[in-house]
C-alpha cells in the first residue's frame, strides 16, 4: 500500500514505479531529509500539535534509521519512490501508526527543497574549502620559482615576457572569483523553505522559524509558492561550478601545452601521468586533459537544469525531481578536480632555464624598445613602425635585438643611445613593469603577500 494509496483503486502500473522513482540517487539525500523530518518533530511538539511522547518515539526511529542506512541495513525499492517515502515507511514499520503523525504541516515539496538547501549548504562549505587549499598550491608555487621568467602570450604568439609566479597568480585570482561566487550562492541557499507545505503554507499554528534555526539556517522563504517552486540556488550552484571549470580547463590546457616537447616548459610529476599500451616513450598528461573533458558535463549539467526549469508553472512539478543527478554529477566531478589538482600542481617540475631561453627568444623585447624611443619624444606610433622595420632587419640578419650594435640600431633612428643595451635585457623588460598588477618583481611580491592574507582570513572565517 502506497502512503498515498487511499484515493486509488488499482495498484501503480510495475512501469510506472520505476519510472517517477527517485530512490536510485535521492538516497544520498538520507542525512539532510532526517535532520529535516527531525527538526519539524520537535516545532510540532513544541507547538503542542504532537504530544511530547509522539515526538520521542519518531526522533528516536529516525535516529535508528539513520543508523540502519549508514551500516548499509536498510532496504530501497522503486516502490517506495523516493527517500522521503522510505524513510516514512520504515519508520511506520518500527513505531507503528504514529509515524503517519510526521507528516503534519508538512509536504514533500517543501520537504524535498529543505533537503536540497541543506545538501547545497554543505557541499558549498566543502567546495570552498577545496578552492582555498588550491589556491594555496598555487601560492606555494608562485613563491618557490619567484624570478623565473617565461614568455607571456597573446594569440599564443610570445608577446612580452613576464614572471612566470606572475602567470600562477592570475590564477590565485581567477580562483578568488569562484571561492567568492561560492560563498555568495551558500548565502542564498541559507533559506529555510519547510513549513511551505504543498505550496500554500499550513492551517497547524506552526513556527518556521524555529524549525529553520534548528536546522542552522539563517531565515525562511517569505513566499510559501516560491518556496517550493525555486531551484535558484542549485541553478547558482552548477554555475558557479561551471565558471571554476572553465579556469580549471584553461589552467589545464596551458598544462598540456607546456609539458610538450614543443613547449618543455614543465615536466609532471611521474605518479600524475600515465603511460601508452603501445609507445613504450610516452608520458601523457591524462589528469590534466580529464579536468579539461569533464569540464563540458559540468556546462552540461547547468544547461540541463536551466532547460528543465524553463517554462514551469508554478508551483512544484515533479518534472523539479530532474534537478538532482546533474547537481550530484556537478558536486562530485567539481570535488574530485579540485582533490587531484593541487598535488599534480604541487610536484610539477618547472625547467626554468627553457622557459626562460624562450621567453629571450621571438621578440618579445620590441614593445620595449619602441617604449624607449617613446619616452625620448618619438611619438609611439612612429617608434612602433621604426621598431617594426628592425624587427624584419633582424629576422633577415637571423638576430634578436639584443644582438644588434649601436650602429646598427642607429641606422633606424638616431634617437637611440648606448642605453638602449640594457632597456631591452629580458631582466629590465620584466623589472621595468612596475605598474599596479603589472610583472615587476615588487608587484607580484606584494601580490603574493595579499594572496596569502586573503587565505588566512578565510581560515578565520571559512564557509559562507
Ligand atoms: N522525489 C520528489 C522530488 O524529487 C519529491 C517531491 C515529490 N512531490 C510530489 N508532489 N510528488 O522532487
Amino acid at each position: 500500500m502506497k502512503l498515498w494509496g487511499g484515493r486509488f483503486a488499482k495498484a501503480t502500473d510495475a512501469l510506472v514505479e520505476v519510472f517517477t522513482a527517485s530512490i536510485g540517487f535521492d538516497r544520498r539525500l538520507y542525512r539532510q531529509d532526517i535532520q529535516g523530518s527531525i527538526a519539524h518533530t520537535k516545532m510540532l511538539v513544541r507547538q503542542g500539535i504532537l504530544s511530547p511522547t509522539e515526538g520521542e518515539k519518531i526522533i528516536a526511529g529516525l535516529q535508528e534509521i539513520a543508523g540502519e542506512i549508514e551500516r548499509g541495513q536498510f532496504t530501497f525499492t522503486a516502490a517506495r519512490e523516493d527517500i522521503h517515502m522510505h524513510i516514512e515507511a520504515r519508520l511506520q514499520e518500527k513505531i507503528g501508526p504514529v509515524a503517519g503523525k510526521i507528516h503534519t504541516a508538512r509536504s514533500r515539496n517543501d520537504q524535498v527543497a529543505t533537503d536540497l538547501h541543506l545538501y547545497v549548504k554543505e557541499e558549498t562549505a566543502a567546495v570552498l574549502a577545496l578552492i582555498a587549499e588550491l589556491q594555496g598550491t598555487i601560492l606555494h608555487l608562485a613563491e618557490k620559482h619567484l624570478g623565473v621568467i617565461m614568455p607571456g602570450y597573446t594569440h599564443l604568439q610570445r608577446a612580452q615576457p613576464i614572471l612566470f609566479s606572475h602567470h600562477l597568480l592570475a590564477y590565485f585570482e581567477m580562483l578568488e572569483r569562484d571561492w567568492q561566487r561560492f560563498r555568495d550562492c551558500a548565502r542564498r541557499a541559507d533559506s529555510s523553505p519547510l513549513g511551505a507545505g504543498a505550496l500554500a503554507g499550513t492551517s497547524f499554528p506552526i513556527d518556521r522559524h524555529y524549525t529553520a534555526s534548528q536546522m542552522g539556517f539563517s531565515s525562511c522563504y517569505r513566499n510559501s509558492v516560491d518556496a517550493v517552486s525555486d531551484r535558484d540556488f542549485v541553478l547558482e550552484f552548477l554555475a558557479a561550478a561551471a565558471i571554476l571549470m572553465q579556469h580549471l580547463s584553461r589552467f589545464c590546457e596551458e598544462l598540456i601545452l607546456w609539458s610538450s616537447q614543443e613547449f618543455a616548459f614543465i615536466e609532471l610529476d611521474d605518479a600524475f601521468t600515465t603511460g601508452s599500451s603501445i609507445m613504450p616513450q610516452k608520458k601523457n598528461p591524462d589528469v590534466p586533459e580529464l579536468i579539461r573533458g569533464k569540464t563540458g558535463r559540468v556546462y552540461g549539467n547547468l544547461i540541463a537544469l536551466l532547460t528543465t526549469m524553463k517554462g514551469l508553472p508554478l508551483a512544484y512539478n515533479k518534472d523539479l525531481q530532474e534537478d538532482k543527478e546533474p547537481l550530484f554529477d556537478t558536486v562530485d566531478t567539481i570535488k574530485n578536480c579540485l582533490t587531484i589538482f593541487a598535488p599534480l600542481l604541487a610536484s610539477l617540475e618547472v625547467k626554468e632555464e627553457t622557459m626562460e631561453r624562450a621567453a629571450a627568444e621571438g621578440f618579445a623585447n620590441a614593445t620595449d624598445a619602441a617604449d624607449y624611443l617613446a619616452k625620448k619624444g618619438v611619438p609611439f606610433r612612429e617608434a612602433h613602425r621604426v621598431v617594426g622595420n628592425i624587427v624584419r632587419y633582424c629576422l633577415e640578419e637571423e638576430k634578436g635585438l639584443a644582438d644588434l650594435t649601436l650602429e646598427e640600431f642607429r641606422r633606424f633612428s638616431p634617437v637611440f643611445g648606448m642605453d638602449i643595451t640594457g632597456v631591452i635585457q629580458t631582466k629590465s623588460v620584466v623589472a621595468a613593469r612596475e605598474s599596479y598588477g603589472g610583472t615587476a618583481a615588487g608587484q607580484v611580491e606584494r601580490a603574493l603577500k595579499e594572496g596569502w592574507e586573503l587565505l588566512a582570513q578565510k581560515q578565520e572565517k571559512p564557509g559562507p
